[in-house]
């Protein structure tokens, strides 16, 4: 699968899944914007894919902010040209943290849905008229398991909501460029290698939501890099308007 001669953009790509995205994207022959709100990892994670012989460039900018995203995608095609394949990927506000909604502050709910709803928003009306006018074009969201599934003590509520709600506009997208060479489908990932640590620390405890993942393992950048090499491809132009879980099998073994 040859993503030669194609760009793509990878929000939230400075570490993490998005730079495994990222350089998975780079090895198929894609040239990468790596876009991350810290620019210091912006400009890491573009030059970790130019170490392993990729084209990259930094585009620090923050997706919440419309503006921001339309100048910094301009500053980017016009380095490295138009971008084919946007791949949605900051999803976590910094600001992130499990809590019941019942004693939640109202305050604390916006950022999930700035990020995940009005950023992924954001990026891909800055993208799609170009997309529709070269008649290809492909949107990647990364959406979570929690889009779909609510798992007792979790404490993400907004978080859920985020992903259900760009799910569900994304869908409505597709339909309306289906006709055009472009496709919109949604990756929704189970817990990551990345937050475990994290998850480890917390008090209390994550329940044993994984316990049942079919594949004993945690997800790696590499596999959802891997699914967004697949989408992105010509062999994927009749898949659109989906949500694939990737997630090792888990809620299919109970
Ligand atoms: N890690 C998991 O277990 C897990 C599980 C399910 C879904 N996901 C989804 O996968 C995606 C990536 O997760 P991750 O764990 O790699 O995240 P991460 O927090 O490790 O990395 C995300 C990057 O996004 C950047 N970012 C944050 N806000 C931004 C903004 N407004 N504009 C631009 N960049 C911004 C951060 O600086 C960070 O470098 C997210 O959409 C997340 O919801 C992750």
């Amino acid at each position: 699968m040859s993503l030669e001669g194609k760009v793509a953009l990878v929000t939230g790509a400075g570490q993490n899944t998005g730079l495994g995205i990222a350089q998975a994207l780079s090895a198929a022959g894609a040239s990468v914007i790596i876009n991350d709100v810290a620019a210091d990892r912006a400009e890491a994670g573009a030059q970790a894919v130019k170490a392993r012989g990729g084209t990259a460039t930094s585009a620090p900018f923050d997706i919440t902010d419309y503006s921001a995203v339309a100048a910094g995608i301009r500053a980017a095609e016009a380095e490295l040209g138009a971008v084919d394949i946007l791949v949605n990927n900051a999803g976590i506000p910094a600001e992130a943290q499990r809590q019941p909604f019942a004693t939640s502050s109202p305050a604390t709910w916006p950022p999930y849905i700035d990020i995940n709803l009005y950023g992924s928003l954001n990026t891909t009306h800055c993208v799609l008229t170009g997309m529709l006018e070269r008649n290809f074009g492909r949107v990647i969201q990364i959406s979570s398991g929690s889009g779909a599934v609510a798992n007792k003590g979790l404490g993400a509520a907004m978080y859920g909501a985020g992903k259900a709600g760009i799910e569900g506009a994304l869908r409505h997208i597709a339909t309306e460029v289906g006709d055009r060479g472009v496709t919109v489908n949604s990756l929704a990932l189970g817990l990551m290698e990345n937050l475990q640590a994290a998850l480890d620390a917390e008090y209390p405890p994550l329940p044993d939501i994984f316990a049942l993942n079919l594949i004993p393992r945690l997800g790696r950048g590499s596999d959802v890099g891997a699914a967004a090499v697949w989408l992105a491809s010509d062999g994927a132009e009749y898949v659109t308007g989906q949500t694939i879980h990737i997630n090792g099998g888990a809620y299919s073994g109970r």
